[in-house]
């Protein structure tokens, strides 16, 4: 069967050679911080100055020499190629770091938010963010301070671009799980729509995630050897 519309899915595990931290891992964010203390609305009202240095100094970690890695540019010149072939390609990160945008990927949707990005909590205008934010900057729509937030999807909210999500995993041939634990949902179940409309589902990952078992194929070892062999064998 021909392999017409193709949805990936990333995880922090794609970025982790290009030198920013996993979650779970032994050296993961998460055994440095407790989710509750920097990645929650709760965690926001009360201690905004905790979370905004949490994101302010991934950003700027993000911002200091970190580059796309050999995974995220064969996922962009795949993209183009399979398109330029008449096929249909997304790319579904839940990643907030901004490298699948600078290697290249067009139809991407970050479902988690965007490090690069701040929002203002009354109005939701996004603006672009490259420095450290203070808790009482003013929001430069309504000029109040205290308005401003990470772009980023906490625990407990909504994640983003979930219609448009469905709607390509309810269509697509080939689904594509690359470096995520499958620890958190909803990302950790689309998987399943794929696989229920019979799509051809694989795991790419440096080892066995949680729902390695539940999917057709799996491919093991650091992304930016097996990415770019995977893809160069559809
Ligand atoms: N190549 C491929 N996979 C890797 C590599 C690598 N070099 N290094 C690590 N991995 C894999 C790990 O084996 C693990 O399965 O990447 C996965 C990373 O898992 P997590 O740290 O749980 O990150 P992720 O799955 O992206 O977390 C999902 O949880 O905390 C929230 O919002 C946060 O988006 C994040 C979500």
């Amino acid at each position: 069967m021909p392999i017409d519309n193709i949805v990936i899915l990333t995880g922090a595990g794609i970025s982790a050679e290009s030198g920013i931290r996993t979650f779970r891992a032994a050296d993961g964010l998460w055994e440095d911080h407790r989710v509750e203390d920097v990645a929650t609305p709760e965690a926001f009202e009360r201690d905004p100055v905790l979370v905004q240095r949490f994101y302010n100094e991934r950003r700027a970690h993000l911002l200091n020499g970190i580059e796309p890695n050999d995974a995220h540019v064969a996922l962009a010149e795949f993209e183009t190629q399979h398109t330029n072939n008449g096929g249909r390609f997304t790319l579904v990160t839940q990643n907030i770091d901004d490298l699948h945008k600078r290697a290249g990927s067009s139809n991407l949707l970050p479902m988690h938010g965007e490090l690069l990005k701040i929002r203002c909590s009354a109005t939701h205008k996004l603006f672009p963010c490259r420095e450290p934010i203070e808790v009482d900057r003013p929001c430069p729509c309504c000029q109040v301070p205290g308005q401003l937030r990470p772009h980023v999807v906490w625990f407990g909210e909504m994640p983003l671009y979930m219609d448009e999500i469905e709607r390509d995993l309810s269509q697509c041939d080939l689904f594509v799980s690359i470096g995520t634990s499958g620890n958190v949902y909803p990302a950790a179940g689309f998987f399943q729509l794929a696989s229920a409309v019979g799509a051809r589902t694989v795991e790419l990952n440096l080892e066995p995630s949680a729902n390695a078992n539940q999917f057709d194929e799996g491919y093991y070892g650091p992304a930016t050897e097996i990415v770019p062999e995977f893809l160069s064998q559809l």
